[in-house]
């Protein structure tokens, strides 16, 4: 079985300061990260910047800055945000970085020396905002002013030199690719909206611009910029040190496993990118997964659009695993979500402070009045004790097929239902009840710990610090956290001391 895992998020535009949806892709991509690396692959996780083209260079230009200073100073708040959010990533890419320019301009070469590549002229409509191509019918006029329909976004009309992708050659072998693999792109509706699109017929791609400087040269001719769409998807392979084949990391982690991104950039992803690696021969990713967006309301949460919850004040305010949890659980994965304080609130409240907080807290504070703070002796477990311990053991292959699916809600579920049931459980079974049968007080005791301590394996990856500190109740350490160990009844030891926490998560009261 291949046991490794590589796993992206989109790189970055810093053209302004990161926010949630933004947060969104990443908290989801260091979800599966740690979820494969606790189930014992060995783990690729990037995330970056992409900070070349148009976009970034007016931006830049706005506050009279010059672009890689422009870039040093936002992209530092991206690589603060991976801290912030506690992200796992192993690497942090920008695609300002040599190594990336290096691998940018080597497939540039093979594209070109393949006779992919041809010198003309573009005619068209372009999306600054989006670094994006549009044909007449993806245009819409509003009163003379033109936008893109798609995005929203306006568009400009460019006129220049420029060289093109043969785009529309792999029309019939990315087709034949995705009829073949059939979960290259997923959910499976946006599947069928790219199909579509290749089907209603490819153009040649226009990927150099000679109009503005801020890029990466094509190497034979240095007048022009190499399109930032074809720059920025190669850092999926340049962070593996590509062009060297040979290397370590690229052996082991390409193709990807899966790139994780927002459904507003999959024809990117699912067509563009593909079609160059088939165009260079280099193999395609496994998979490919256009997530929803975080909606404020009823729109996308943007900069132009001036709606942004910043994730930050969010955290400030809640702290960071509230955040996490919240998106992981409320969000339909795959589907648009919402985000506000009032539902964020509910769901502090419901699911982290009165399930998992109060199982947390009720067994740990019965456990130092009648056990002193260690693992007490169980005896035989009876049917009622045996149906919470199974439950994880008879599902753990499901379990595992949900995160191989990305069917996170279901996973969700399956947590929230467990703490219902092991809270229900405690109450049922009347442990403060049974002070003259303490065989049977010691295995209530003994069952609620387990149950505790498997859920908050299942929820490491979600709210990894909050899981941790749980752990550390059973002196479980990160390194030591292994998924398979949900399935054992009796991890553990008898007479081990146990460790005190303070409240997991508080509940909030009122609002301000
Ligand atoms: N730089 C490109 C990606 C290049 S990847 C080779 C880009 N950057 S971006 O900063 O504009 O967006 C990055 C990601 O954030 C995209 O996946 C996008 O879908 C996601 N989000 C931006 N706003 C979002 C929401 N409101 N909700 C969820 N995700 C959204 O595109």
């Amino acid at each position: 079985m291949d046991k490794n895992f590589y796993i992206t998020t989109p790189i970055y535009y810093p053209s302004a300061k990161p926010h949630m949806g933004h947060a969104y892709s990443s908290i989801i991509a260091d979800f599966f990260a740690r979820f494969k690396r606790i189930q014992g692959y060995k783990v690729h996780f990037l995330t970056g910047t992409d900070e070349h083209g148009q976009k970034i260079q007016r931006a830049a230009e706005k506050k009279g800055m010059d672009p890689l200073t422009f870039c040093d100073e936002i992209s530092k708040t991206f690589r603060n945000l991976s801290k912030t959010l506690n992200l796992s990533n192993n690497d942090f890419i920008r695609t300002t970085e040599k190594r990336h320019l290096k691998s940018v301009q080597n497939l540039w070469n093979i594209l070109e020396k393949n006779k992919e590549i041809y010198l003309s002229k573009y005619s068209g409509w372009y999306s600054v905002s989006d670094e994006a191509f549009y044909v007449e019918e993806e245009i819409v006029d509003n009163n003379g002013n033109k936008t893109a329909k798609n995005s929203g976004s306006p568009v400009e009309w460019v006129e220049e030199e420029s060289y093109f992708f043969k785009l529309s050659k792999w029309q019939e072998p990315l087709l034949k690719f995705y009829s073949e693999n059939p979960n290259f792109i997923l959910p499976s509706t946006r599947k069928n909206e790219v199909v579509s699109f290749v089907k209603s017929g490819l153009k040649d791609l226009s990927v150099s611009r000679k109009s503005f400087s801020w890029g990466i040269k094509v190497p034979s001719n240095k007048e022009h910029v190499i399109y930032v769409w074809l720059d920025a998807l190669t850092n999926y392979i340049s962070a593996l040190n590509y062009p060297n084949q040979n290397d370590k990391l690229y052996q082991e982690f390409w193709p990807a496993t899966i790139h994780l991104i927002g459904k507003d950039i999959l024809r990117f992803h699912a067509v563009y990118w593909p079609a160059f690696l088939l165009a260079a021969n280099i193999p395609l990713p496994k998979r490919v997964y256009g997530h929803g967006w975080i909606l404020s309301g009823e729109e996308k949460m943007s900069k132009s659009k001036g709606n942004i919850l910043d994730p930050i004040e969010i955290i400030n305010k809640y702290g960071l695993d509230s955040l996490r949890y919240y998106l992981v659980k409320e969000v339909s994965f795959g589907n648009d979500g919402n985000i506000s304080k009032e539902k964020l609130e509910s769901c502090i409240n419901s699911d982290l402070a009165n399930n998992y907080g109060n199982l947390c807290q009720r067994v740990i504070s019965f456990n130092e009045k009648n056990c002193n703070l260690s693992i007490p002796k169980k005896s035989l477990f009876n049917q009622d004790d045996l149906k919470q311990l199974d439950n994880f053991k008879n599902n753990f292959d499901k379990l595992i097929g949900y995160i191989d699916n990305q069917d996170l809600n279901s996973y969700m579920n399956f947590i929230i239902e467990s703490l219902f049931a092991a809270n229900k459980y405690f109450n049922d079974q009347e442990p403060w009840k049974k002070k003259s049968d303490l065989p049977r007080l010691n295995t209530i005791v003994y069952v609620s710990l387990e149950v505790l301590r498997k859920i908050s394996i299942m929820l490491y990856p979600v709210i990894p610090a909050s899981s941790l500190r749980v752990l550390s109740v059973f002196n479980i350490k990160e390194k030591d956290i292994k998924f398979e160990s949900i399935k054992n009844h009796e991890e553990l030891e008898i007479n081990n001391k146990i460790n005190k926490i303070d409240i997991l998560f508080k509940k909030i009261e009122n609002h301000d």
